[in-house]
């Protein structure tokens, strides 16, 4: 299995809590009780849809806890792998039921509060897998200017066969009668489908009725607020001090550097490390934006020489990712040593080390039996160093879903092509030249990936698709060009589209668009004869080739 360099990168003094925010109002929120169900993430962000905001919290985490600070408003029991009627069956803290404050089970969170309320739930005959129709009664709230007849989706097996006492159920399914239940006078609902996938197309306005109408949650939860209160907090935990930032291009560290900077200016120093294997006119590009354009404090330093003499005759994948992983530490850790030697005697030193660590990095969780969630992986954001640097971490996205720091970026002004930016793996083209690494083959594949990228912004693919890139494969094929004959290399196009990169299919760009890329990529790239377009899905291929 492929596994990214920095993922095996110990967390360097992250710490789980952010400093309590004082200069500006936090937002009302919603506490999502997570009891391992693939979709809790999917919850929180259709929450932070409706711009409330969101928090995933273990499911055994404690009402006072879950109170504590003031602010939550409404409290989602979310869906899971479990039945509630299993020895080891995964439990709530009784006491949130009496905060007072409106809760929503859905699916494994409704039949819990079911049980836990006096109710009884048990194995159904008739499970319900994918596509329903629930019809609704009365006129609860929940439903508020949606139709009686509502396209659901379900996937449970147990059912509720008697409800608890304050309970009535206010919609069914064919094989559910309480498909939907209510307790108005405490605020407590239940519903057996899902509201959060896109396969219950009302589900978004049900959810909002319920954050809304029945929580009373106001929509607080934007990224002009966001930006405000997370600079206030950056410039209270870092007071004097000053920060360095390791600055590789992409989308979250970009959007770190220009809110950092934002909230501390010149007290931020980025470093951006050039291994060598980055794509064509990469390193200008940054030192253009961040250096000319944003005035940030911006140290480059070229590793080329260091990297890729340590990849000389290198062909494994791993190996490879290996030794990229471990060299970028080494020289991140050296520029950021002369950083901090180039302040000593001064007064404001680097004490602080900036990471665009996101949400799903550090929902915490409690592993659960039979959780697929669990199963998915996910590439840290998190860089390692050795533990006699104290660096104190500043991590101010550690609140953010991707798609909320691309809306803090167009925010902040950084450009589209930063803030909507394809990903780029870590160690870049070298899990794109198959085999060993020449300058040559680097040549090659920069300037083939070059001539991909302009022809996919040019025609407008290119922010519709997730990711489009060249492969120089170690495969060379007889040509002709004019009146000689050639023995080059061939290039793999892998053009793909996707929701996270756990998935991916290939992408069915117009003919004349690939014959384009094609011809230009044989034409104008030395040592290239052949192009070849790689139709595999995720899985079981992967969208990088090593
Ligand atoms: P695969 O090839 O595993 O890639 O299907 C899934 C997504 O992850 C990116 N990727 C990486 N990103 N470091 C990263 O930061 C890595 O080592 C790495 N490997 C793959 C890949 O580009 C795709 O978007």
């Amino acid at each position: 299995m492929k596994t990214s360099p920095k993922k095996s990168i110990k967390k360097f003094g992250a710490s789980n809590k952010l400093p309590v925010v004082k200069a500006a109002k936090a937002p009302s929120k919603i506490v999502i009780l997570d009891f391992g169900s693939q979709y809790t993430q999917v919850i929180a962000r259709r929450v932070r849809e409706c711009r409330v905001y969101s928090e995933i919290l273990p499911h055994t985490t404690k009402a006072t806890d879950i109170a504590a600070d003031g602010t939550v408003r409404g409290i989602i029991l979310s869906g899971g792998p479990a039945s509630v009627y299993a020895p080891k069956a995964p439990k709530v803290d009784p006491a949130i039921y009496a905060l007072g404050v409106p809760i929503l089970g859905i699916c494994y969170g409704m039949q819990l509060l079911t049980r836990d309320l006096g109710g009884v739930v048990a194995r159904s005959n008739h499970r319900e897998y994918g596509k329903g129709v629930l019809k609704t009664t009365g006129s609860a709230p929940l439903f508020k200017g949606l139709s009686k007849t509502i396209d659901v989706w379900n996937s449970h097996g147990d059912r509720i066969e008697k409800l608890p006492a304050g309970f009535a159920a206010i919609g069914h399914t064919e094989n559910s009668p309480h498909a939907v239940i209510a307790d108005a006078r405490r605020r407590i609902y239940g519903m057996q489908f899902h509201p959060e996938v896109h396969h219950t197309p009302k589900g978004k306005a049900i959810l909002q009725n319920f954050l809304h109408g029945i929580c009373g949650a106001p929509s607080d939860w934007t990224m002009g607020s966001f930006i405000e209160r997370i600079c206030a907090q950056i410039r209270e935990q870092v007071g004097g001090g000053r920060v360095i930032l390791g600055l590789s291009g992409g989308v979250d560290s970009s959007v770190a550097a220009a809110l950092i900077h934002k909230a501390i200016g010149d007290q931020l120093t980025c470093i951006f490390v050039d291994n060598g294997l980055l794509r064509y006119g990469e390193r200008d590009a940054v030192s253009r934006l961040f250096g000319r354009n944003f005035k940030i404090h911006l140290k480059i330093v070229d590793g080329t020489s260091r990297f890729l003499g340590k990849l000389k005759g290198v062909t494994d994948p791993e190996k490879k990712r290996k030794l990229i992983g471990t060299e970028f530490i080494r020289v991140f850790e050296q520029a950021a040593r002369d950083v901090q030697n180039s302040a000593k005697g001064s007064k404001q030193q680097f004490k602080f080390l900036a990471q665009g660590t996101l949400y799903p990095d550090v929902i915490e969780s409690v592993p659960i039996a039979g959780n697929p969630a669990s199963l998915i992986k996910s590439h840290h954001n998190v860089g390692g160093l050795p533990k006699d640097m104290k660096f104190e971490l500043v991590e101010p996205l550690r609140q953010l879903f991707k798609d909320e720091v691309r809306e803090v970026g167009r925010e902040l002004g950084l450009p589209q092509e930063v803030v909507d930016r394809q990903p780029f793996p870590g160690p870049g083209l070298a899990v794109r030249i198959i085999g060993a690494i020449t300058p040559e083959r680097l040549r090659i594949v920069r300037d083939a990936d070059r001539i991909v990228l302009d022809e996919m912004k040019e025609s407008g693919w290119y922010f519709k698709v997730w990711q489009s890139f060249a492969v120089l494969l170690p495969v060379q094929s007889v040509g002709v060009m004019g009146d000689e004959r050639t023995y080059d290399y061939t290039i793999a196009l892998r053009i793909v589209e996707s929701q996270d990169g756990m998935t991916a299919d290939w992408v069915r760009l117009p003919y004349d668009l690939l014959g384009r890329i094609s011809s230009r990529i044989i034409n104008e790239v030395k040592g290239v004869n052949r192009c070849v377009l790689d139709i595999s899905s995720k899985p079981p291929a992967t969208i990088e080739w090593e």
